[in-house]
């Protein structure tokens, strides 16, 4: 029985005519080679899921200094450019539109991804957990300070890694600045303590990631076709909160992005995978209202959560990340009522395409045309 559920109908945003809501979140599946090259079954992989109204890239390291993961992929050099390359067309192929995600890890991150050199981050703070390495998962380390030349540095490889996005034939980008990555480190005030320009004050904490937006922008001709991930309300790494005043940072931080005219926030609600629950002074509807641009919501959605959300006017999209890795057809699944598959753990990061690109739709298998 077709599915006239509102999330599943078209929609406009900015200049970008989506066949629906429904948004492929940023998934890492640590695919790639050492090099940073995704392979070419990544072609099947993103070309089944062309039918849901946006793919958004898995996290994508901007420079070598940006891997915090092993088989991660990385768009700055012509090789990486030339694969995603044959990835987009696939996509373009089957209708679909992809953008890609630019991600730094900063702290989150380990020497051995480095030829032993420190990783990188606001502040020397050392997070809680373990980072995963070509020898598995170690402890991660005490980072290095940034000098603050080096911070106008990494601007410069975002504006490459925007650049050769657009040459990999990508729709838009989206700028990860979520899940306590180097952006994040920047925004919050327990992992950023600098003296310089780059830390303290709320205006100080935001300027690199401003700059990196602007630099972003620049790029791709204004903010049309770039978006951005944040998380106000999480605690990753740890579990306790990352910010002594979330809402002012962040309200501050989006009325600055709402500024430049960028085409959406891409909020995890919660924290991600992990709960919804949110410390009572989170507002994200506030920050929605304070957003000129499109709103993707995130986290733990069904379509019944995603269609109460549409109808109270809290988002625009809703992402889907762990329904995607073993759905290629999702939107269809949705539509009929069909019974989601669900992905081991053992498929998620690492492997080749067992347990990734090769998981049936409704009807068979969705062979794509390389
Ligand atoms: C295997 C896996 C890889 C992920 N990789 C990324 C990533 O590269 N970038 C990112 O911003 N979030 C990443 N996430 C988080 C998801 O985008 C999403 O926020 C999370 O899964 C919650 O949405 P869900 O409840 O629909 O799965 C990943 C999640 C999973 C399960």
């Amino acid at each position: 029985m077709p599915n006239d559920s509102p999330v599943l109908q078209p929609v406009t945003i900015g200049d970008l005519h989506l066949p629906n809501r429904v948004v492929m979140a940023p998934l890492t599946r640590s695919r790639s080679s050492e090099a940073g090259v995704p392979p070419d079954f990544a072609i099947d992989y993103y070309a089944q899921r062309a039918d849901c109204g946006l793919i958004i890239s898995e996290a994508t390291n901007i420079s070598a200094q940006a891997r915090g993961y092993a088989m991660t992929p990385g768009i700055f050099t012509p090789e990486q450019v030339e694969a995603w390359q044959r990835i987009t067309r696939a996509v373009h192929r089957r209708d679909g539109r992809m953008f890609l995600q630019l991600w730094h890890t900063g702290r989150i991150s380990h020497p051995s991804l480095h030829g032993g050199a420190l990783p990188v981050a606001p502040s020397a703070l050392k997070p809680k957990g373990q980072a995963f390495t070509n020898d598995g998962m170690q402890d991660h380390v005490t980072p290095r300070a940034l000098e603050t030349d080096e911070i106008l540095a990494i601007v410069e490889d975002y504006r490459h890694a925007a650049q050769c996005a657009k040459d990999a034939g990508f729709d838009g980008v989206e700028v990860h600045s979520a899940n306590n990555y180097l952006l994040e480190q920047f925004v919050r005030d327990s992992t950023n303590q600098r003296t310089d320009r780059y830390g303290g004050s709320i205006e100080n904490r935001l300027r690199f990631p401003l700059e990196v937006v602007k630099a972003v922008t620049e790029v791709w001709g204004g903010g049309g076709r770039v978006g951005i991930r944040i998380s106000p309300a999480t605690t990753e790494p740890g579990s306790t909160p990352l910010d002594s005043t979330v809402m002012a940072t962040y309200g501050a931080y989006v009325d600055a992005l709402s500024k430049v005219g960028l085409l959406y926030i891409h909020d995890i609600e919660g924290v991600t995978q992990q709960t919804r629950d949110v410390p009572d002074d989170v507002d994200f509807p506030a920050l929605r209202r304070r957003f000129s641009g499109a709103y993707i919501a995130n986290n733990q959605y069904t379509l019944e959560l995603a269609e109460q959300m549409l109808a109270e006017d809290k988002a625009d999209l809703f992402s889907f990340g762990r329904s995607y890795l073993a759905n290629p057809d999702l939107v269809g699944r949705l539509r009929s009522g069909a019974p989601l598959a669900d992905a081991p753990k053992s498929y998620w990061y690492g492997g080749g395409s067992v347990g990734y690109s090769d998981w049936p739709g409704m009807n068979g298998q969705i062979t794509i045309e390389r």
